[in-house]
């Protein structure tokens, strides 16, 4: 007979750990006594992480008592304590391998449905002082899972567990989970999985994004049920190119059109896609690495990079004084996952300033297939001298069955004229979409200063625009995501105690470099050093949320991730540098 064996709830509160503040209720008190169950949580419990936890189909999470003696016997331990896996029921049967994705159980007063897997989480790691716990629960297929509430009411420690009714499709909790983590992503069980109703959204996401992929042919193509996956680089590190021309394109925008130096072909690019250039700039410094978006036409035959003159801007500087047509430059292959896709819907390429360049790739490619779909370009500039590739964009929306242009300048100069150079003044806003006649169930593309795109991109999801549709590109670092910890608001700064001795490890879009240090435990633990933003959840090679594009060299794993993660990127969470290395970071 499975039974409950004990009912465990706890609040959120902070705990120090590795000098940080984590906010989590992974530590739970036992219920005595009858408890009620809500829709949301039992009485008196909470999740410190509302993103990764918690919510309709995470109300309660099951551990099973088996599992515990399974694990006792793996770690050597006897200090387990009712709670000890963070779990809210503790049971008496219900095995991962048996209990499926949308059974049913009557426990006490209350009726429960099995939705998902355990969430791979670092906390289940501080909680049992193992911090490898969230990936041998993948790995030894003993995860647990989570019930979603569909009748309120009562329960106790000792209340039998009666089954109502099986789920459809009888994918176990342990098949589900390891068919999102492990390799393998059967086609036909993600079919499966995908016909099963009680599965959440996120899931389903997932398992979707895996069915896409298609087979894999033998050649690591990373998880895209975990994270956005990038084609793999042309080629590695960085290679040789000779500039062969360069424009001027606005009074501070400037274009290098780069050339291969060997006479080999260049691998086309997709548009939008970004490189890296590496900048020689102070001998007996390391160089310096700046990332631009390709703003040409994609061609085997050249780059176009369009690069924005910055008053102190080091890059910007050492390209516009110091590098001259003939000159050689360190380029890396084209990287990036912010691309054009396919399909037969509107296109809104909408950008700010110098964020017009990977949106301009698009368009030559739209032009250049002469793509009948509805093209918008919709572009905000200062004014006529800080408007780059103005006649450029015009000739190539010309090219388009149906191209339109919506231009408007923050400060128009005296000479400046509406309805010639631009259609209003002031800044490009959501709020006049309608009257433009923006088609809502467009792709949009938006690339440009930070604040226009967090305002933008909020704006459209306001007017109804579904976030899968919104395809944003950000200059510089990522937004963190530190899960139960506070964001550092620190930049990006050299570590405070002395330089390692190990090989160079670049944050590219931090613009730091330093030499490694074996004091860390991995490259998420140096860029944590450094305050580099960085994403992570597991913290242990199975999650992918701290995956990162690897621009130059290799790395060396340490555990080796449950899955790895595509060619060209590098899951930061458990490697270390095997040589000289360039992240995307
Ligand atoms: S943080 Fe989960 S794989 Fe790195």
């Amino acid at each position: 007979m499975a039974q409950l064996l004990s009912v465990n709830v706890g609040l959120p509160r902070d705990f120090e750990w590795k000098g940080k503040s984590v906010y989590t209720a992974v530590w739970k008190d036992v219920v005595r006594g009858r408890r009620k169950v809500e829709r949301l949580n039992i009485d008196g419990d909470g999740q410190g992480d509302l993103v990764g936890h918690g919510g309709e189909h995470r109300a309660v999470l099951v551990y099973q008592i088996d599992s515990y003696r399974y694990w006792e016997r793996q770690l050597g331990r006897k200090d387990f304590v009712f709670g000890q896996f963070g779990e809210n029921f503790t049971v008496e049967g219900l095995p991962d391998d048996e209990v499926c994705i949308g059974d049913r159980y009557r426990i006490g007063s209350a009726l429960f449905e099995v939705t998902q897997p355990r969430v791979t989480c670092y906390r289940v790691g501080i909680r049992m002082d193992e911090p490898r716990m969230a990936a041998l629960l993948v790995e030894h297929h003993r995860p647990g899972f989570y019930f979603r509430v569909l009748e309120t009411g009562e329960v106790a420690a000792g209340d039998e567990i009666v089954k109502v009714s099986d789920g459809p499709e009888r994918l176990s909790v342990a098949e589900a989970d390891a068919l999102l983590y492990l390799p393998g992503h059967s086609r036909a069980q993600l079919e499966r999985a995908l016909r099963i109703p009680a599965l959440p959204a996120g899931w389903r996401n997932s398992f979707q994004a895996l069915l896409q992929q298609g087979p894999n042919q033998g050649q690591a193509k990373g998880n895209p049920g975990l994270a956005v996956v990038s084609p793999p680089p042309a080629w590695a590190g960085f290679r040789p190119m000779q500039v062969s021309r360069i424009n001027r394109e606005s009074a501070s925008v400037f274009s290098l059109v780069l050339e291969s130096a060997d006479g080999e072909p260049l691998a086309a690019p997709l548009p939008g896609q970004f490189v890296v250039l590496r900048l020689p700039i102070q001998s007996g410094a390391p160089p310096v690495l700046r990332s631009y978006s390709l703003s040409g036409l994609p061609s085997t035959g050249h780059y176009r990079v369009s690069i924005k003159q910055e008053e102190k801007g080091l890059g910007s500087t050492y390209l516009r004084t110091r590098i001259k047509p003939g000159s050689d430059l360190e380029v890396s292959a084209p990287r990036g996952s912010f691309t054009l896709r396919s399909g037969s819907e509107p296109v809104v390429l909408l950008s700010a300033g110098v964020g017009a360049t990977p949106v301009l790739a698009m368009l030559h490619a739209l032009a250049a297939e002469k793509s009948s779909q509805p093209v918008w370009w919709l572009y905000g500039a200062r004014n006529r001298e800080e408007h780059p590739f103005r006649n450029e964009s015009r000739a190539l929306l010309q090219e388009l069955k149906y191209g339109r242009s919506y231009i408007q300048y923050s400060r128009p100069g005296p000479s400046d004229q509406k309805g010639i150079d631009f259609d209003a003044a002031g800044h490009l806003a959501v709020s006049a979409f309608d009257e433009i006649g923006i088609p809502h169930e467009s792709q949009f593309y938006l690339c440009g200063p930070p604040a226009f795109l967090q305002e933008l991109t909020a704006d459209l999801a306001a007017w109804g625009v579904p976030a899968d549709r919104i395809h944003t590109e950000i200059f510089g670092t990522l937004d963190a995501i530190t899960p139960g910890m506070k964001a550092g608001t620190y930049s990006p700064h050299l570590p405070a105690e002395p330089a390692g001795f190990g090989p160079q490890v670049s944050f590219a879009r931090s613009g730091l470099t330093l030499p490694w240090n074996a004091k860390y435990q991995s490259l998420l633990e140096l860029a944590e050093a450094c305050d580099v933003p960085v994403r992570w959840s597991c913290r242990t090679g199975v999650c992918h949320t701290c995956e990162t594009a690897l621009i130059a060299g290799d790395v060396e794993y340490d555990p080796e991730p449950l899955d790895p993660p595509a060619k060209g990127g590098a899951l930061i969470c458990c490697c270390r540098p095997r040589g000289e290395v360039v992240l995307d970071l």
